[in-house]
């Protein structure tokens, strides 16, 4: 719901739980007034009279300079007395770059806003569009914020628009900015950090005068950092207390920023990464910002996670697939490398197909001269000196046992030592005269061309077209660095980072509308774009390179922070891990791969009968859990980076089922008693766990809990949670298998 009261000027949005306000204040310009509980629209006039203009103790100085240092702002500006980090700054043909911007007309639209070229939720129930125009040029700015009474999440992006003659330049342009008033200087941030196979771990500091700013500066999201800041009061924990999350829906570089001035208010701003940023603006053009999902309640980290995922699989993953069940699939990646030849496949794909699994994906290594990391990408035809018979003999072998088949591409890169590079040196990053920066001994395709994304789009598409191919990995397996392109004069090699995502994004909207049967899987050197944007595309990623049944809890959880457990692909790997040969129970290794979209990673053939058998017991459960994974709502119980357990629970949307993985890192005599309180359940309910022949209340499960099983180290645990009622639906469908 958007309203726009006329007397106070006050423009109310409110979500699911929670309203935002601001007002036009009577300088002209948008003031931040209240993001947070639900209000009503009789509210505006209290909040203006306690929080607007007149509370201020200037009120009069605000038209003049140096006032709009301490208001809280729907837009910083720069140059005219806001000290503060801008939100936008746009520098003229004369060189100046002040401005002050101030209202000029809105409008409330049904439904949301489409970005061209761009991931954008897809749908909303209204949009504010409000016009602010500079003083002193003719740059006009809307501000939009689209709103959905079932969502908590505000969605925002800022449009610059050049309405006179003269070209200017943005220097910056964020896509949101937001103040976050009454802090009182308690407060910390939520950053998810990491490096590859570590991926987002959960950081948290306080926040102190000065500017916190998270970024990436390697042309993608990154494994680094993720576009995601959380902004905590001093009493947020997993299932209270008030936060705000802040989510760019973007995989390009970016920076989020949190400025606690000397007032101690907080201003929170994000978007495209402002260094070395421009973009020339002609007259009557239009520059649209990513979108940004913007979360407030008072439900803790929990809260906010489980609204995120809400958001993520309603409004920005692709309908037809989210809900879809997932193929469980056999990747032949750590199973044989860059080694293999048809019959090695064959041999996997026969166990794989006894073992009941869907679909198998021939990763690196098919395509080109492709037998190392050092040679073939770009060269996407097949090494028939590799695959006797091509493609076809192994998707043939494949349809044969009853399998799909999928196949890896790195759309992205090239290697220098492949046909594609010797005939077009000149489509690589980088700089002609400069020895080029090489990563994992690849190259990036310079994306900011359209020849090369149409290049690549016609030769993915050929295989795509030519063979019954039902899923892509698409992969991207480093930084990028020189940042520069012989495409751009030099005054505009600012644009390079947002124009290689875009290039980006251009080829991953033609893949997958050109082929809508084909499940397009994001990965990048494991989990380094898993973002909102990489979403829009892709509705599973690559969670990590990393599978170790221990580590891989830690990089689970932390994802879960705002991504949806259907989002993140986990597979069962071998024994020692290949990243930190660390040997895990085959049990565990299941266990915490069924909170996703599970896999399986490993040469099945070199598998125990045993092994075997848990294979299919694994899938077996997998399948009649997956719906859970697909909808629930997910309860973090035991935080793997705090303590000596893991434990995760999904619980279906109407409390009646639920499934819960935990995982016992240490044999320690002296914890085996720990206390897990269930969450989540209907304490009314009746439920009952079927491993432990229990039956209890939701409130006796939530409020006194179970203990934690004695294990040995990395022992894993699995409980299925039955309302009582539906119990002999369960059954019935364990017992015939569905
Ligand atoms: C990346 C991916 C892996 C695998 C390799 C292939 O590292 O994360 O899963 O596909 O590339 O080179």
């Amino acid at each position: 719901m958007i309203s726009f009261d006329g007397c106070t000027k006050t423009f109310l949005l409110s979500g699911k739980n929670y309203s935002y306000c601001m007002y036009i204040n009577r300088a002209g310009l948008l003031q931040h007034l209240y993001w947070g509980k639900k209000i009503g629209a009789a509210d505006a006039a209290f909040l203006v009279a306690a929080h607007g203009l007149p509370a201020s103790p200037n009120p009069d100085d605000y038209n003049k300079d140096m006032a709009t240092d301490g208001m809280p702002s729907e837009c910083g500006s720069f140059g005219r007395g806001d000290f503060r980090p801008a939100t936008v700054i746009v520098r003229r043909e004369d060189g100046a770059a002040m401005s002050r911007f101030r209202y000029v007309s809105h409008k409330i639209v049904k439904g949301a806003l489409h970005l061209q070229g761009m991931p954008c939720a897809r749908k909303a129930d209204e949009t504010l569009i409000l016009t602010l125009k500079d003083d002193f040029s003719d740059i006009e700015l809307d501000l939009n914020y689209s709103v959905s009474e079932d969502a908590d999440i505000l969605v925002r992006n800022t449009a610059v628009r050049n309405a006179g003659k003269d070209a200017a330049e943005i220097a910056k342009a964020f896509s949101f900015c937001t103040e976050l008033p009454d802090t009182r200087g308690t407060w910390s941030a939520l950053r998810l950090a990491g490096s590859w196979a570590r991926e987002r771990t959960p950081v948290v500091t306080p926040l102190a005068e000065g500017t916190l700013r998270i970024e990436s500066a390697r042309g993608y999201s990154s494994h680094q950092m993720n576009p995601f800041l959380a902004v905590l009061s001093e009493d947020c924990g997993e299932e209270s207390g008030e936060c705000y999350g802040f989510n760019l829906l973007y995989s390009g570089s970016f920076a989020i920023t949190a400025d606690v001035s000397h007032n101690k208010s907080i201003r929170v701003q994000g978007g495209i990464n402002d260094f070395l940023f421009g973009w020339l603006l002609q007259g009557g053009e239009t520059f649209a910002t990513p979108q940004a999902a913007l979360y407030y309640s008072a439900e803790g980290l929990g809260g906010m996670s489980r609204a995120y995922h809400d958001f993520f699989r309603e409004y920005i993953i692709e309908p037809k697939r989210v809900y879809a069940r997932r193929p469980v699939v056999i990747n032949n990646w750590e199973a044989t490398y860059f080694d293999f030849d048809n019959e090695k496949l064959f041999s996997i794909i026969d166990e794989a197909a006894k073992l009941g699994m869907d679909t198998f994906v021939l990763d690196d290594g098919w395509f080109g001269k492709r037998d190392g990391d050092a040679s073939g990408l770009g060269d996407w035809f097949v090494n028939e000196r590799k695959l006797k018979g091509g493609l076809k003999a192994v998707i043939g072998h494949c349809k044969e046992k009853g399998l799909k088949f999928g196949l890896w591409f790195e759309p992205e890169m090239v290697s220098e030592d492949s046909e594609l590079y010797r005939a077009h040196p000149d489509w690589a990053i980088g700089k002609a005269g400069a020895e080029p920066c090489r990563g994992r001994n690849q190259l990036v395709l310079d994306f900011t061309r359209k020849e090369v994304v149409n290049y690549i789009f016609e030769t993915v598409s050929k295989i795509l077209r030519e063979n019954e191919i039902s899923y892509v990995k698409w992969d991207k397996n480093r930084d990028i660095t020189e940042n520069y392109t012989a495409n751009l004069p030099a005054d505009r090699q600012g644009e390079f980072w947002h124009r290689y995502t875009l290039g980006f994004y251009g080829l991953a909207e033609r893949l997958t509308k050109a082929f809508p049967n084909v499940f397009f899987e994001g990965c990048a050197g494991g989990g380094g774009r898993f973002d909102g944007g990489a979403l829009y595309y892709f509705p599973q990623i690559w969670t990590s390179d990393d599978t170790d049944g221990l580590e891989r809890t830690k990089i689970q959880w932390g994802t879960s922070v705002c991504y949806p457990v259907s989002s993140m692909s986990c597979h069962v790997s071998a024994c020692p891990n290949h990243q930190t040969q660390r040997i895990t129970p085959f049990a565990t290794r299941g266990a915490v791969a069924s909170l996703g979209a599970t896999g399986y990673e490993l040469d099945l053939t070199k598998l125990s009968e045993e092994e075997k058998e848990q294979v299919r017991e694994q899938i077996k459960n997998y399948k009649l859990i997956d719906e859970l994974v697909l909808r629930g709502d997910l309860y973090r119980l035991a935080d793997p980076f705090k303590g000596n357990y893991f434990c995760e629970m999904l619980v279906s949307k109407d409390k009646s089922k639920a499934y819960l993985v935990g995982e016992r890192f240490r044999g320690d005599p002296c914890d085996h008693d720990r206390v897990l309180k269930l969450r989540g359940l209907d304490e009314g309910k009746t439920y009952t766990i079927r491993e432990l022949n229990v039956t209890a209340s939701g409130a006796a499960l939530m409020g006194a809990g179970l203990f934690c099983p004695r294990l040995p180290d990395c022992g894993s645990w699995v409980w299925h949670i039955e309302e009582v009622q539906a119990e002999r639906k369960l059954y019935k469908a364990i017992e015939t298998g569905r």
